[in-house]
């Protein structure tokens, strides 16, 4: 009875603790933290959407259990997304599943599909339920490079001859969480292709579909003709309508597996309170103008951060989607590593940030910075590096002209959000 559970010890010590705990004290001691740690949206669900929950929640017959995979309305109107959006048809009833958020999609279909000792690809660094999803389940993981291009398609080719036993499961995530990296059509062209070759199944993750920045509009792998022999998608309402609280997500694609996660989920969950669900629907088929306010919003921070951090003399890429900044450690901290860096950086200019180091190993050397507040706190952030390096010896380039903002007090709900958002 002593001995830790099997499950239990497959998951290491989760990396974020330590830079989270010197948060808290921080906190406790008054200091004020800028928390760009996490990935938690920190603005407000639109009004039209909280008014739906509202409007369903006094009918005493949205109070019953749901439908584990999601009521039809919304089914549908997934599929309307993919068919206005990517141009992608998906039947409702066989094709598309609601989740309670992507997270709990990635994992229990994790699990649905896993035997254990199966490989799994996953990317490194990548969001953590990518591989532990799998790890919990009885796999082993085997890391692949996390950019889109052809170094990755390499190693997938290595890793599909030379794993015992062959790979039966691969995920990828673009935009990505933490890297920010986007791909092409081109690149999932390739993928499905390698993919349906060596019968691998695909988990693809496109929790940040609506946010980016530039002309490159991120697609779906099920707009590659033959995708859904072998892939599902995960989408989520999350960050597109900023309802991370909310918990509700998607996955479209192969019905094979959407039948694996429809089966799993029909013995666990009872699928989302209904009230959620109508408003589900309001978001996807309601007006969207709200999505471009929030993905403005989102590339003004950007910004201003990456505007502010270069005048900090930190050298940071501008990132083309997702709701991060993908930092190298500046040169003169290189040596110290991610998790001490974060506690430096924390302890001295009172800015928060995300060891690389707890997306993977690969992520060493690298800090998350995520977009999670208002361009005044960025701003604020980004004079409080701007002294640290000074102090550090770092001289920044001339400096060009700031326009400065009054610091916003944080509520007690956002400071106890989790850090692997
Ligand atoms: C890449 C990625 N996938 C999935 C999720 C989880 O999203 P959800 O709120 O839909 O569970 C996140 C959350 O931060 C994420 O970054």
């Amino acid at each position: 009875m002593t001995e830790e559970f099997h499950r239990i010890r497959r998951l290491p010590p989760y990396v974020f603790a330590e830079v989270n705990k010197a948060k808290a004290a921080a906190r406790v001691r008054g200091e004020d933290i800028i928390d760009l740690g996490m990935g938690n949206p920190d603005t407000p669900t639109p009004p039209h959407i909280v008014q739906k929950l509202v409007e369903t929640v006094a009918d005493p017959r949205s109070h019953r259990y749901s439908v584990s995979r999601g009521i039809p309305g919304l089914r549908r109107a997934l599929a309307g997304y993919y068919a206005r959006r990517f141009d992608v048809k998906l039947d409702p009833e066989t094709e598309v599943i609601a989740t309670l958020g992507s997270k709990e999609g990635l994992a229990n279909l994790s699990a649905a599909i896993t035997s254990p000792g199966d490989t799994i690809l996953v990317p490194n660094p990548s969001y953590p339920i990518h591989q532990f999803g799998f790890i919990i389940a009885g796999a082993s993981v085997r890391s692949i490079p996390a950019t889109p291009d052809e170094e990755m398609l390499r190693a997938l080719d290595r890793a599909v001859r030379h794993s015992v036993p062959k790979p039966t499961a691969l995920i990828v995530n673009f935009p990505s969480n933490p890297t920010a990296y986007v791909a092409d059509l081109d690149f999932y062209r390739e993928l499905v292709a390698l993919a349906r070759r060596h019968d691998i199944w695909i988990m693809s993750d496109l929790a940040y579909a609506e946010i980016y920045f530039g002309d490159r509009v991120p697609p779906s792998i099920l707009q590659v003709p033959g995708a859904r022999d072998i892939a599902v998608e995960f989408t989520s309402l999350s960050k597109t309508y900023s309802m991370a609280g909310w918990r509700m997500g998607f996955a479209a694609g192969n019905p094979r597996l959407i039948t694996a996660l429809t089966r799993i989920k029909s013995y666990l969950d009872y699928g989302a309170f209904t009230p959620i669900q109508v408003a589900a629907v309001a978001a996807l088929s309601g007006p969207q103008d709200c999505v471009a306010e929030i993905r403005t919003m989102y590339r003004d921070r950007r910004d201003v951060l990456i505007r502010g951090l270069h005048a900090a003399g930190w050298d940071v890429p501008s990132p083309e989607g997702s709701m991060f900044a993908w930092a190298p450690l500046p040169p003169a901290f290189r040596e110290m590593g991610s998790v001490d860096f974060s506690k430096l950086l924390l302890k001295e200019a009172g800015v928060a940030v995300a060891p690389g180091l707890g997306f993977g190993e690969y992520g060493e050397g690298f800090v998350r910075i995520g977009l999670v507040e208002n361009t005044q706190r960025l701003r604020q952030a980004t004079r409080a590096i701007k002294q640290f390096m000074i102090r550090h010896g770092v001289t920044p380039p001339p400096a060009r002209p700031e326009t400065g903002g009054a610091a916003v007090p944080r509520t007690e709900a956002e400071a106890v959000a989790n850090a692997d958002a």
